[in-house]
């Protein structure tokens, strides 16, 4: 457009105003849904990219001078959805766009950058200033947040996919492990758990503890009463009560017996053994104890005790149901079914099927090796290669799994804060605190109560409330914040809001923000990759920003097809992948 032949007359967050002066320079070519382009006013080369909203004939009530009336003045309204910029001698699009700079008027000034700099560091101590962005309005200006308020509260970050929360959360967490005291070497005392379920975080943090599904160790025994019933029990079964109430019982007088037998290890009295005490315990022995209890044959005459097909009585079940798997047959007319007879034929069919599926070996292997301290250690990053960052890929865990397997690792991160506490002395409440990050977290803590996400909700919906004073804090990261569970949300006290297209998250975060700035939320459609809204206790006013460039950036999820296809025709090794397969 040429500028003479229109004028801007109002300029909101993300709608221009334009009168149409000299409509005959545009008949014909104006159409809702047009794209138009507008230059900056101070500068012609650049523009901004526009869509026609409406448009309507300007001042129809004013008397019309007879000159005009053939070529009535329009106004047009324009949401704004790009830029239009030149770099290098060539125009590149992008999307979002800021609205028109004004040229100063006298008498008003425009912020200068110290002005700026002050306004955001003024309450905020040196030491105490953590800093990843620059303000979008002006790129000069760093904006800190308070460090110990950023990371001591649960932040959320929230964005639709492309719009830069996995390179933020890179951004974000090495600044952190890059932090440092003057006066060492070496690593300083971040501890970072990254819950990756596409895998993209090993490219970001390239020198960290990588655990993966080839090489995670979780053994069985470690899960807790939910995780447990949900691995193993059907929860819509008539009988599920059944196998919930004798399986607890079989695990928890198989834990009483395991630690007493066991030799190197400090025991725990055995009246304080619980179902979810962290004890090993014998799966094999505990399917033994339901296939008894599903076959045993009981002495109606004599105080119904259980008799096998010998003969013998089994006067004690626990530990003879253990041992093995008894023959019962009726060789007399007193033997009855015991309570339980014929009932668990579905469950020992589940147990066993679990039990021996190669895919969720990982959980069975080398259990009984493993100690609590490890998995601690394994999860914590203190290996012979000390790590901040912990990057759990869990991409290859089988999705039937995922669940409970969050559910563990989380659960038992939270419990060494709270159990760390309890060794410290009464005025310290935390050494070494700890950050969860939870990619895609609408997937373990949904809003939803399906029985499925149960175990991981959970657990980290505990640590939504109680995890501060343990110095167990959340990342939350999530394209859908709308569908994440409220008690999550409410507990986050910082927000990196990135773009949002879809009106139930927009309305989502307009809910976080006092009512004098909720109308900042009207930006969140047009942001640019990698700009955000940045809102919370750490930051002095709601700031739209742009992240910095993480200097190592995660793995891009998306697959090059048509680069790919372009190549020549690839042989495949069918043989391998099925291999791979079966495993
Ligand atoms: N701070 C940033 N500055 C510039 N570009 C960015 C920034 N953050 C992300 N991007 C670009 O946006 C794209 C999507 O980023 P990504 O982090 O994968 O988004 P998401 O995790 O929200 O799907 C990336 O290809 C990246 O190049
Ligand atoms: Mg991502």
């Amino acid at each position: 457009m040429n500028s003479e032949n229109f004028k801007i007359v109002g300029v909101t967050r993300n709608i221009v105003t334009i009168e149409i002066l000299d409509s005959t320079q545009f008949t014909g070519q104006f159409n809702i849904g047009s794209y138009i382009k507008i230059p900056y006013q101070c500068d012609s080369e650049n523009y901004i990219i526009g869509i026609i909203k409406n448009y309507r004939i300007k001042n129809i009530d004013s008397p019309i001078p007879e000159s005009t009336i053939s070529q009535p003045n329009f106004v047009i309204e324009v949401e704004l959805i790009g830029s239009y910029k030149k770099y290098d001698n060539k125009y590149l699009f992008e999307r979002g766009a800021h609205g028109i700079p004004l040229p100063p008027n006298n008498g008003i000034e425009i912020l200068n950058d110290d002005d700026y700099c002050n306004i955001y560091s003024c309450k905020i101590e040196d030491k105490e200033m953590f800093t990843f962005s620059n303000l979008i309005q002006d790129e000069n200006i760093r904006v800190p947040v308070n460090g110990n308020k950023f990371f001591n509260k649960h932040f959320a970050i929230v964005g639709s996919t492309g719009s830069g929360k996995s390179h933020t959360v890179a951004t974000v967490l090495q600044q952190a492990i890059k932090e440092k005291n003057v006066g060492y070497d070496g690593l300083n005392n971040s501890h970072i758990v990254i819950f990756d379920i596409h895998g993209e975080y090993v490219k970001a943090f390239p020198i960290a503890n990588h655990i993966n599904s080839n090489n995670i160790k979780i053994p069985y025994w470690l899960f807790d009463s939910d995780e447990l019933s949900d691995l193993f029990i059907e929860s819509n079964e008539q009988n599920s009560h059944n196998q919930v109430s004798q399986f607890r019982y079989a695990v928890t007088e198989n834990k009483k017996k395991e630690d007493l037998l066991n030799k190197a290890e400090s025991k725990t009295p055995q009246d304080r053994i619980y179902f979810d005490t962290p004890l090993k315990f014998n799966i094999d022995e505990i399917i033994n104890y339901i296939k008894n209890m599903n076959n045993e044959l009981i002495n109606k005459k004599k105080n119904r005790i259980p008799t096998s097909k010998t003969g013998e009585e089994i006067l004690n079940r626990i530990p003879k149901y253990f041992e093995q798997v008894i023959e019962f047959d009726k060789i007399n007319s007193d033997l009855v079914n015991g309570p339980f007879t014929g009932d668990f034929e579905r469950f020992i069919l589940r147990l066993e099927t679990i039990r021996n599926n190669p895919r969720l070996k990982f959980l069975f292997d080398d259990a009984y090796t493993l100690s609590l301290e490890d998995i601690l250690k394994q999860f914590l990053g203190y290996n012979s290669n000390n790590s901040n960052v912990t990057v759990i890929d869990l991409s290859g865990i089988p999705f039937e799994v995922l669940s409970i397997t969050v559910s563990l690792i989380s659960r038992i991160l939270f419990e060494f804060g709270y159990y760390y506490k309890k060794i410290l002395a009464e005025n310290i409440d935390c050494e070494t605190p700890l950050l969860l990050v939870y990619e895609e977290a609408h997937k373990y803590v949904p809003r939803s109560e399906l029985v499925k996400y149960r175990a991981s909700k959970n657990a980290i919906e505990r640590i939504a409330k109680e995890g501060r004073k343990y110095g167990v804090t959340l990342g939350i990261v999530s394209q859908r914040p709308s569908e994440i569970s409220e008690t999550i949300f409410s507990q986050c006290n910082n927000f990196i809001a990135m773009r949002l297209t879809n009106p139930d998250d927009q309305n989502y975060v307009k809910r976080l923000l006092p009512d004098s700035l909720g109308d900042l939320t009207d930006y969140l459609p047009t942001l640019q990759a990698g700009e955000a809204l940045l809102i919370g206790e750490s930051i002095i006013i709601p700031s739209l920003v742009k992240i910095d460039f993480p200097v190592n950036e995660p793995k891009s999820t998306d697959i090059k097809y048509l680069d790919l296809w372009k190549e020549q025709w690839k042989n495949v090794n069918f043989e391998n992948i099925t291999k791979e397969w079966k495993k």
